[in-house]
């Protein structure tokens, strides 16, 4: 890694790096975006080049046009033209078909000629942003062509989008291929939830203020909810969605991670061992359910028309590559309970679903009433109990919610809210989140991604309601409407525990 004082941001190593599926969906919104931003912040190396390795019959030129109309349409922040220019020459592409051997080699002979052109010192980063299906495969045959191995201070390291596996066997059958060829710490599972700087600063709100921790607990934390809410649909990802479904896409691994940064124990450190230690204590600790606990602590939904914004939406089952009967879940709610010293009894209700009324990603920290409600008196039969809200996305901010005294003779009680926005920082480039995880890649800080035994914890969690739910078909699918906040069932699920769903207005 780059020698860079703490606390300072410098470039990331020399390197190149290669990303598989550079002509997909997610090269085009957020890998190439994300380089370019990191470019504009001075945090990529001077000697860096970037090698698409695409199917069609491609040179460099044709490759480089292409990416230059994709960072006009999705840049986020305006392109300065000298330094595309730049950026645009170290622009390579190698065309082939990843089923032969033919192609890694020419994949290795072009990294030797980009080393000597660009002095990348021979550090390569492969990006798999390609199907699931195929990352075994790839990580194979980059070890056949000798491509993962790394020679004095020369390193090699692969990224692995997610899903990684289906469930908790495919996963393991998954990591063993995947670690034949590759030692753990080569190797980066990839969860854009933990570049969002508001995910990151979960941890620094829990341990550099000293006032909010001591009150962390079971003690005086009545329960924790945790919503990523999206207003968007499948958007032409039907086949994959139909594989997948909001546990598989959403829950098991961006909201699992999210939980473990709110419920885990301080680390020793910031390093990525402490880090990741800490966080699968929690998973490991989360209460594995029985089929008859799984029937009582889950609901799925899948959506029906509706509206959004004023405008109509078709129901899951109408969009492209879905099967009209489909039974795909694209909401669930999930009660879980935390058996640690610091959590138990208090539930962690997680929520995720597609086509709801409103984006929205928000943990909510639901304190204890007062023991004693000494305005009853004064007519006040039943106050609120406190609620600190994390808003991830958008509007990022911290909010505490509060009683206070409306004014005048009578004794009468209104909710306020102490409030950060993330906006009183001043304008920032609106970053996609991947910024911060190809960094962390290039200077080798694997902090921020999954450690196999987070991977595994998460799907041993997850395993179990993906089987129930596969053998026995929803029948009141679609059971919520498009615009709404999902189906009945959910509401149902926390009135029982006598408390509600924290739904922005
Ligand atoms: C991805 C899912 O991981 O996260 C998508 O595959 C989802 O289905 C997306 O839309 C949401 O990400 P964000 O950053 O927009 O909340």
């Amino acid at each position: 890694m780059t020698d860079c004082p703490p606390g300072m941001e410098c470039p990331g190593d020399p390197c190149a790096i290669v990303i598989f599926g550079a002509t997909g969906d997610l090269t085009k919104r957020k890998l190439l975006p994300s380089l370019y931003n990191l470019r504009l912040n001075g945090l990529l190396p001077r000697e860096f080049a970037l090698v698409g390795v695409v199917r069609k019959s491609m040179d460099d030129e044709a490759f480089r046009d292409l990416m230059s109309a994709e960072i006009r349409e999705f840049a986020t922040a305006p392109i300065d033209p000298a330094l595309w220019a730049d950026f645009r020459a170290r622009l390579h592409c190698v065309a082939g078909d990843v089923g032969r051997p033919a192609t890694f080699r020419q994949l290795g002979d072009r990294l030797a000629e980009l080393d000597r052109e660009h002095h990348t010192g021979g550090n390569a980063l492969f990006y798999l942003a390609t199907p699931p299906d195929a990352f075994g495969p790839l990580v194979r045959r980059l070890g056949e062509a000798g491509l993962t191995r790394e020679e004095g201070s020369r390193w090699r390291r692969v990224v692995v989008e997610k899903p990684f596996g289906r469930d908790l066997d495919s996963a393991r059958a998954l990591n063993e291929e995947i670690t034949s060829v590759l030692r753990e710490r080569q190797l980066f599972r990839i969860d854009h939830y933990l570049g969002k700087e508001t995910v990151q600063n979960i941890l620094v709100f829990r341990f550099a203020n000293g006032i909010f921790e001591p009150v962390w607990n079971r003690r005086y934390v009545d329960h924790v909810q945790i919503t990523v809410a999206e207003e968007l649909g499948v958007e032409g990802r039907g086949a994959y969605y139909e594989q997948s479904g909001v546990l598989r896409d959403i829950i098991q691994n961006h909201i699992f991670q999210v939980l473990t940064l709110v419920a885990m124990e301080p680390p020793s450190s910031l390093g990525a061992e402490a880090v990741r230690n800490e966080k699968v204590k929690v998973l490991d600790a989360i209460r594995p359910m029985q089929p008859e606990e799984i029937l009582a602590s889950t609901v799925r939904g899948q959506y029906g028309e509706g509206s959004i914004g004023g405008r109509r939406v078709p129901a899951y089952r109408q969009e492209r590559d879905v099967s009209p009967r489909s039974n795909t879940d694209t909401y669930a709610a999930v009660r879980l309970h935390v058996d640690n010293w610091r959590w138990a009894g208090v539930p962690f209700y997680v929520r995720s679903g597609k086509r709801l009324a409103r984006r929205e990603t928000l943990v909510s920290i639901e304190f204890k009433s007062p023991p004693l409600m000494l305005f009853r008196a004064a007519g006040v039969e039943s106050i609120e109990r406190n609620r600190l809200e994390m808003r991830i996305q958008p509007d990022e901010g911290i909010a505490l919610r509060m009683k206070a005294k409306i004014p005048g003779q009578a004794i009468r009680l209104a909710d306020v809210d102490l409030r950060f926005g993330y906006q009183d920082f001043g304008p920032q480039i609106p970053a996609t989140g991947y910024e911060r995880l190809l960094y962390d890649c290039m200077v080798g800080d694997a902090t921020l991604f999954h450690r196999w035994d987070n991977v595994e914890a998460a799907w041993r969690i997850a395993t179990p309601v993906l089987d129930l739910w596969a053998s026995l078909p929803a029948r009141d699918f679609p059971n919520y409407t498009a615009g709404s906040w999902g189906p009945p069932a959910a509401d149902e699920l926390l009135r029982k525990d006598g408390r509600k769903w924290v739904n922005p207005s």
